[in-house]
């Protein structure tokens, strides 16, 4: 993760001027060709193209024509299962597994049984997407709101050259880096990638007097629930303090904080989402500056996840030589 930051902070700095949510989509999608499937670049494959048509006709009228969105989405999700059917019918030729989560895929037996080729396959394009989408939300938002809010990027910049720290970062570097974890809470918080979450009811219940059948399909709303003003204080505000050890808001009631979900279907690349976003931010937070261009539009469009209107127009340099 740390070498494929470097890799793109340093094309950043090259362009001096950027549109950079189509360069972040092509970041963690990179990473999580690399983690999960072991493949290099994977954003300049056809994966990276097929990847974004798919997801822009996730949420459209369900034409499944060829010239609709929705059409093309299906198309790519076709391409895409036959792409990496290709990479793991590749790497099971292979002798060495590796450790990707591909070769523990391959590894993983329940009652003397694998997973079959088209199980493997459903389950590669299900994590592919799930750890880039999502992904590229919470970090644009990031860098948005650190631009929006540069009292705050200057303690979390003040936090880094107070710890010292050599790259590269381990984990126990990380977990020291206590005020960016907060500010990442808070970006969470505020502007939650997933919009919600459905669940079967099990048991009747009773909600503001209405009475809830088993059976029913229910949603829960993240967005929402981080706007809920008997737990967060002024819950519009971008606040990282609220998620300090002496307020601690998100603790008075549980399942108040949940960008990524909660129960047993909790999202399973929660500490995989964490150690990203922490890393990214804590390379940018230490070695550069950017500054949103005059003249965007910067309201956010929530569908298939929240970004910026004009996808994030930036100017990006860098403050000081890395160590
Ligand atoms: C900031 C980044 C992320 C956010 C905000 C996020 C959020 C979520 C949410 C809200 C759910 C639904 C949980 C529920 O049904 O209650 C979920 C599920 C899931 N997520 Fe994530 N996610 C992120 C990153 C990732 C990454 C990086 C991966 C994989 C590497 C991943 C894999 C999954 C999977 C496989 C599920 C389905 C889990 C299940 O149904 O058991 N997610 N995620």
């Amino acid at each position: 993760m740390e070498q494929i930051t470097h890799r793109y902070l340093d094309k950043w700095e090259k362009l001096s001027t950027l549109t950079w949510y189509p360069e972040l989509r092509n970041y963690t999608l990179d990473i999580a060709c690399k983690l999960i499937v072991g493949t290099e670049s994977g954003s300049q494959s056809k994966l990276g193209e097929w990847f974004k048509i798919w997801c822009d006709g996730l949420f459209t009228v369900p034409l499944p024509m060829p010239w609709t969105k929705f059409g093309r989405a299906l198309r790519c999700r076709q391409l895409l299962l036959c792409e990496i059917g290709n990479i793991i019918q590749q790497r099971q030729q292979e002798a060495n597994l590796s450790q990707d989560t591909l070769g523990l895929l391959l590894q993983a037996e329940d009652e003397g049984k694998s997973l079959s080729l088209d199980e493997l396959k459903e389950q590669v394009l299900t994590l592919l997407f799930a750890g880039h989408e999502t992904l590229t939300s919470a970090i644009a938002s990031f860098c948005l709101l650190l631009a929006q809010h540069p009292e705050i990027l200057a303690t979390a910049r003040t936090e880094q050259q107070h710890l010292g720290i050599e790259e590269p970062l381990t984990l126990e570097h990380l977990n020291q880096m206590t005020y960016l974890e907060q500010v990442l809470q808070e970006v969470l918080r505020l502007i939650p990638p997933v919009g919600g979450g459905f669940r079967e009811v099990l048991k009747p219940c009773e909600f503001n007097g209405y009475s809830i059948m088993p059976g029913w399909s229910v949603l829960y709303q993240i967005g929402k629930t981080h706007q809920d003003s008997s737990v967060y204080q002024q819950p519009e505000q971008f606040d990282p303090e609220r998620f300090s050890a002496e307020r601690s808001e998100h603790k008075s009631k549980p399942f108040s904080y949940v960008p990524f979900g909660g129960g047993i279907r909790e999202c399973l690349g929660k500490e995989f989402a964490k150690l990203e976003m922490k890393i990214f931010a804590a390379l940018l937070v230490r070695h550069y500056e950017w500054e949103l261009l005059p003249n965007q539009n910067l309201e956010l469009v929530m569908i298939p996840t929240p970004h910026p209107q004009d996808n994030l127009q930036v100017s990006f340099r860098r403050i000081q030589s890395k160590s």
